[in-house]
């Protein structure tokens, strides 16, 4: 069974815990980091690195979260019962991710409603993907495809992140993601072996989806304000970069099998570097969009919103359906 107190061999989870002076204890979480061992929840921890981690995890959780809609979008317009039935299990997969990762930012004792406020209140930033619009059924094949894929390139050295609980989430996410990929993959695949209209379909998505998948990597290592610490705390193992072009090479290759053109004249092998180069990126859109103002922010929040204020009575019944239990589990004791 999956859990955030998981240990792994060779670990000292409290280790940290029973140091007892702030320069010892600086030095011992030094002393880790240099060893490239976890930090785990009972750990001391300095307080900027608990901060960005809730930062980044809650993030990430948002991400997630928000990441339904687009998708969720077209359940109901699937063109058939297996695309539905995959979709489906998709947009709930991305919901349980949303689930562990608020779970792994409470081990560093956030508050999930002050992170869940955050959200709704505008204050707490999402991946700049979710903003844009799933306009007809291939944008969900290249979700799966492009964004599911830049997610897990994205998230595969995350799984090696120093934080324990944030890693052991992420290993399972990545198999999930690894699904999600190839479900959109297989998906663009039955159309591009369909009628050409389903081929233009396919060919107009990718055009719109290229540029703002490859800036969900984040802006270019030059202006990533967080990465330079990040990485010395081995949270983020691979700068935004160096990640965007891995993801670039290996996407290549892909569509030349599903026989889409990637939108970027300017995507050339450069053999001397051994990778492609590709066109400059719009980063005035980039900031815009994560800012607030792409084509689908305020929509995605509305719906948000909502969501959470209608399903306010499940919560409640939860509630009141543990403290049942939890009355009848103390009168059992005391009989
Ligand atoms: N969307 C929104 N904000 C972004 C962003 C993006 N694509 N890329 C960067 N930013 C923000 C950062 O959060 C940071 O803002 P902050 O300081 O206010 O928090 C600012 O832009 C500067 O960027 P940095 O490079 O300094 O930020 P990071 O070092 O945190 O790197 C990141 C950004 C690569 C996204 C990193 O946080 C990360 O790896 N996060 C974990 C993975 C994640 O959250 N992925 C989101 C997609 S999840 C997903 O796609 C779901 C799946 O089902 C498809």
């Amino acid at each position: 069974m999956y859990t955030q107190s998981l240990d792994l061999p060779g670990q000292t989870p409290a280790a940290l815990a029973s140091v007892d002076t702030p320069d010892k204890r600086q030095a011992a979480f030094d002393a880790r980091m240099a060893e490239d061992a976890k930090i785990e929840p009972m750990d001391w921890m300095p307080d900027a690195y608990r901060k960005t981690l809730v930062r980044q995890i809650s993030q990430h959780a948002h991400s997630e979260i928000i990441g339904m809609q687009p998708e969720g979008n077209w359940i109901s317009r699937a063109p058939s019962l297996k695309r539905k039935a995959i979709l489906l299990a998709k947009v709930q997969d991305e919901g349980g991710h949303g689930l562990y990762l608020y779970s792994a930012a409470e081990t560093l004792n956030a508050s999930r409603d002050d992170l869940v406020d955050a959200l709704h209140a505008g204050r707490a930033k999402y991946s700049s993907i979710f903003n844009y619009p799933t306009l007809t059924w291939a944008d969900v094949g290249v979700i799966g495809w492009l964004v599911d894929g830049a997610a897990i390139m994205n998230q595969i050295p995350l799984c090696r992140c120093s934080y324990g609980p944030y890693a052991r989430a992420m290993i399972r996410i990545c198999k999930e993601e690894s699904f999600h990929q190839r479900q959109g993959f297989d998906a663009l695949l039955a159309m591009m072996r369909g009628t050409q209209a389903q081929r233009d379909m396919v060919q107009d998505a990718v055009n719109r989806w290229w540029f703002p998948v490859l800036m969900m990597f984040g802006p270019p290592d030059a202006a990533s304000t967080n990465s330079a610490q990040t990485m010395a705390w081995g949270i983020k193992r691979i700068s935004n970069d160096d990640l965007r072009q891995k993801f670039v090479d290996a996407t290549v290759e892909q569509a030349k099998v599903l026989g889409v053109t990637l939108p970027d004249p300017g995507l050339v092998w450069n053999a001397e570097r051994g990778h492609y180069d590709y066109s400059p990126l719009d980063w005035d859109e980039f900031w815009r969009v994560i800012n607030g103002d792409g084509p689908c922010n305020r929509e995605r929040l509305a719906t948000r919103v909502k969501a959470h204020e209608d399903g306010a009575w499940v919560r409640d019944a939860a509630l009141a359906h543990a403290r049942k239990r939890a009355r009848r589990d103390a009168s059992a004791k005391a009989a």
